[in-house]
């Protein structure tokens, strides 16, 4: 029986060798890479009725980076979401954040706040950004939180989990991985306990709707046990 699929989380990686291999300098493979998340979550809604997609646009680890690297990718994201918020508000699509997006650029926090804000009566298309977002950062906040609610001696997942940065996005079914590295990094680890994975050698800058689909199609082959005996 398939699964319908509520939420593909994706790794956006291999800019900087999509730039590398055509002597670009590595913000030409952000701006190229910046491009294509949105093109990816407009046919993800759009074709395949996919209500949640989220991109891992920057990590915790991210800030270890050069700063102009840094400062450059929070340009480009001010810029694309700035350039993006009337199609936001035309196509319906709520803006979700995961991470401490009070730490970016405050030019960065008032754009995306400002779209959230504006966005947030949709609930058909939902298009999520981990921003500053580290998944032991997530379960240390967590666990700070829960400790502060007094809820430990009683604590279950469905009472941890409402104080994740996901607390009102569901689990992802699918999460894809472009660039040919095979781990999570830091990436919704306690969300994908029972994702599916899927990586594929081809950089973020092409991946393109057809790749997308690839990976869709090979998702809808999988079978999905949770942890069930085969049926
Ligand atoms: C990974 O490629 C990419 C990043 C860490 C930054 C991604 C951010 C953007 C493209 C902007 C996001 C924009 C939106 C709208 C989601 P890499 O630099 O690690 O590539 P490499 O491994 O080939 O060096």
């Amino acid at each position: 029986m398939e699964t319908p699929l509520k939420h593909v989380a994706l790794i956006l990686d291999g800019n900087g060798r999509w730039a590398k291999q055509r002597n670009l300098p590595r913000s030409g493979g952000h701006k190229e890479g910046a491009k294509r998340a949105f093109e990816i979550a407009q046919h993800a809604f759009q074709h395949w009725h996919i209500p949640f997609v989220t991109f891992y646009a920057f990590s915790t680890e991210n800030w270890q980076r050069p700063k102009l690297e840094v400062s450059t990718i929070f340009r480009l994201l001010n810029t694309h979401l700035k350039k993006q918020r009337a199609n936001f508000i035309k196509e319906k699509i709520r803006l979700h954040t995961l991470g401490d997006i009070a730490q970016l650029p405050s030019n960065l926090y008032a754009t995306l706040m400002d779209i959230k804000q504006a966005t947030s009566q949709f609930t058909k298309c939902n298009l999520v950004l981990a921003l500053n977002y580290g998944a032991r950062e997530e379960t240390l906040r967590a666990i700070k939180l829960c400790i502060q609610a007094s809820t430990v001696q009683s604590l279950d997942w469905n009472t941890f989990s409402r104080y994740l940065y996901t607390a009102d996005i569901p689990d992802p079914d699918l999460v894809i991985r472009t660039s040919g590295e095979v781990r999570l990094s830091n990436y919704l680890c306690l969300q994908s306990a029972y994702s599916e994975l899927y990586f594929t050698p081809t950089y973020w800058p092409d991946f393109n709707k057809e790749a997308f689909d690839l990976a869709i199609e090979n998702y809808k082959k999988r079978e999905r046990r949770f942890g069930n005996a085969e049926q």
